[in-house]
Order: C-alpha cells, then structure tokens, then sequence
C-alpha cells in the first residue's frame, strides 16, 4: 500500500508530505531575503540531528559575505548559481574539535599517560571517520528538511571537497577536519514540482541481491522513463551518468582532493 493513502490518524502527515514535496532548489528569489528566525531554525534543527555519543563531530561554517560565495561558486566546478545563493552552510566533518578538548583537559600530558597506559597520542582514524561523517551529513539533511519547513529551499552542493588546498585556505580548514557537505539556501524564485526518484533495486529484503539481467532492464527503463524527454534509446540515462559523472574530470578532481582531505584528517600520512 502506498505510505501516503495510509488513513493513520497519529501520523504527521505534515512532515511527509513536506518530504515528499521537497526538491533542489538552484534558483533564488533576489528580492526576499533569509531572516533571523529562519536561519536560527534551520541550524537549530541541525544541531538537533542524531550524532553519534552526542559527541557533535562536526562544525557548520554559516556563510553569507558575497566574496566567499563568489570564490565558492568558482571552486565548486563553476556553479554560478552559489554566488547567486544569499546563504551557504558548510558541514566539517570534525575530530580537531575533540583533540583540542583532549588536550586542553590533560589526556595528552605525561603525567595522564603514565598513570593510565594510554597511548600517548593518536589522530584520529578511519573509524572515527566513518561515525563523523555521518554525524556531518545527518546535520545537513535536518537543516534541509527544516530549511523547507520556514519557507526556504536548499541544494547539496558536493563539490565541496574538491580545491582542497584553495577551499581549506579560504575556510581556514585546521587538520583532523574535511567539509563535507555543502548546502545553499534561499528563498525559491519559483515553486519546482518533487524530482522523481528510482525506487526499482533499491530495498533488499533481508540480504543484499544482485541485481539480474531482468532487474536490470526494470532499472534502465525506469531511468529512462524519468530522464524523457532527453532519453530517446534504452540505456541514455545510464550512458549520461557515466559520461557526465563517473567518467568526468570532476569526478576526478573530487578524487584528488579526498585524499588530500582524508591526510588532513590524520590518514595515510
Ligand atoms: C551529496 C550530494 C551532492 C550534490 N551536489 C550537487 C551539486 O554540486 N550541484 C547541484 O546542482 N546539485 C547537487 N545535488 C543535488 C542533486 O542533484 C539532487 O538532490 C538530485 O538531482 C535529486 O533531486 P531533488 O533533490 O530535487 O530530489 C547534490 C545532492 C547530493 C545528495
């Protein structure tokens, strides 16, 4: 049964529908701005995201001079639609927080490592990479969520990771952080209706199943189906991403800098 016609009268329909309704949104309306109360919810909802121990292993960079738009949109593969954003929140993946506060109440002191037998010092590893980012990326989505809630649309921005020298000077970016998640945000100059998304091969009961050759065709022409009216030939959606993304030389660029970003993080040094 379809989750929407469910007559469950405990359900907030409200948020899901607000998800359901909820798309990207790339054009800003440059005559309303972000007011106070909805920027203090959106990072309100943020700080309010699940977080591993509670421990908040991230930092949101609250961006809205013009000149760090301006050089975001260039860094960002050149997405001019950035500059045009009156708001950006950057999320930092963050451990530099946790080993300040390491050190600032002694763990790292002699004293403290003799009397525990506690390595003396160690940065932080894959594992911690692995909940941190999640804390990151869990913050953004609640902000994008609440974001839609005060009349605000949003758009992830990934290429934030790439220029990793560049957008660590420009962010001032210490080592055991990476950023990221980006998102934009703003007023919407028009209402956009939901993009739609494949759902075929997507949920696997109980074990993950490869998908056959039959799933397969079911895949390829559901993309299709939703790529019209670009997609004339069986297959164009899949050929589009492989040529627009898996074989691009942003991809690539991205893949450069994530090594720089996971060194600074404390791996493979
Ligand atoms: C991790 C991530 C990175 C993204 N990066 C970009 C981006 O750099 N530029 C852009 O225009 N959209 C970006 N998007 C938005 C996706 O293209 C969008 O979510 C997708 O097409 C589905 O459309 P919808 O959000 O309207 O449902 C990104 C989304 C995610 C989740």
């Amino acid at each position: 049964m379809d989750a929407r016609e469910h007559d469950g009268g405990s359900w907030d329909r409200a948020t899901l529908d607000l998800i359901d309704r909820r798309s990207s949104t790339r054009r800003f309306d440059a005559d309303r701005g972000v007011d106070d109360a909805q920027r203090e919810a959106v990072l309100r909802a943020a700080s309010r995201a699940p977080s591993a121990g509670a421990m908040m292993m991230y930092s949101i960079i609250d961006i809205r001079e013009q000149a760090t738009l301006d050089r975001l949109a260039v860094l960002c593969d050149d997405q001019p639609m950035i500059a045009r954003a009156p708001w950006a929140l950057v999320f930092v993946v963050d451990y530099c927080k946790w080993i300040d506060l390491f050190e600032h109440i002694g763990c790292f002191a002699e004293a403290y490592v003799a009397r525990t037998g506690r390595p003396p010092r160690r940065t932080p590893g894959l594992g911690e990479f692995a909940i941190a980012a999640q804390d990151a990326v869990i913050a953004a989505q609640n902000a994008v969520i609440a974001a839609e809630a005060v009349g605000l649309g949003s758009c992830y921005i990934g290429d934030i990771v790439e220029n990793a020298e560049d957008v660590r000077d420009l962010l001032d970016l210490p080592e055991h952080t990476v950023p990221l998640s980006m998102l934009i945000l703003g007023p919407r100059a028009k209402e956009r209706p939901a993009t739609p998304h494949p759902t075929v091969n997507l949920v696997m009961s109980e074990r993950y199943r490869r998908a056959d050759a039959a799933t397969l065709d079911a895949q390829v022409a559901e993309m299709d189906a939703m790529f019209r009216p670009h997609a004339m030939a069986a297959g164009e959606r899949v050929l589009d991403i492989y040529e627009r993304k898996h074989t691009s030389d942003f991809m690539a660029e991205m893949g450069r800098s994530m090594e720089l970003w996971l060194k600074n993080w404390g791996l493979g040094k």
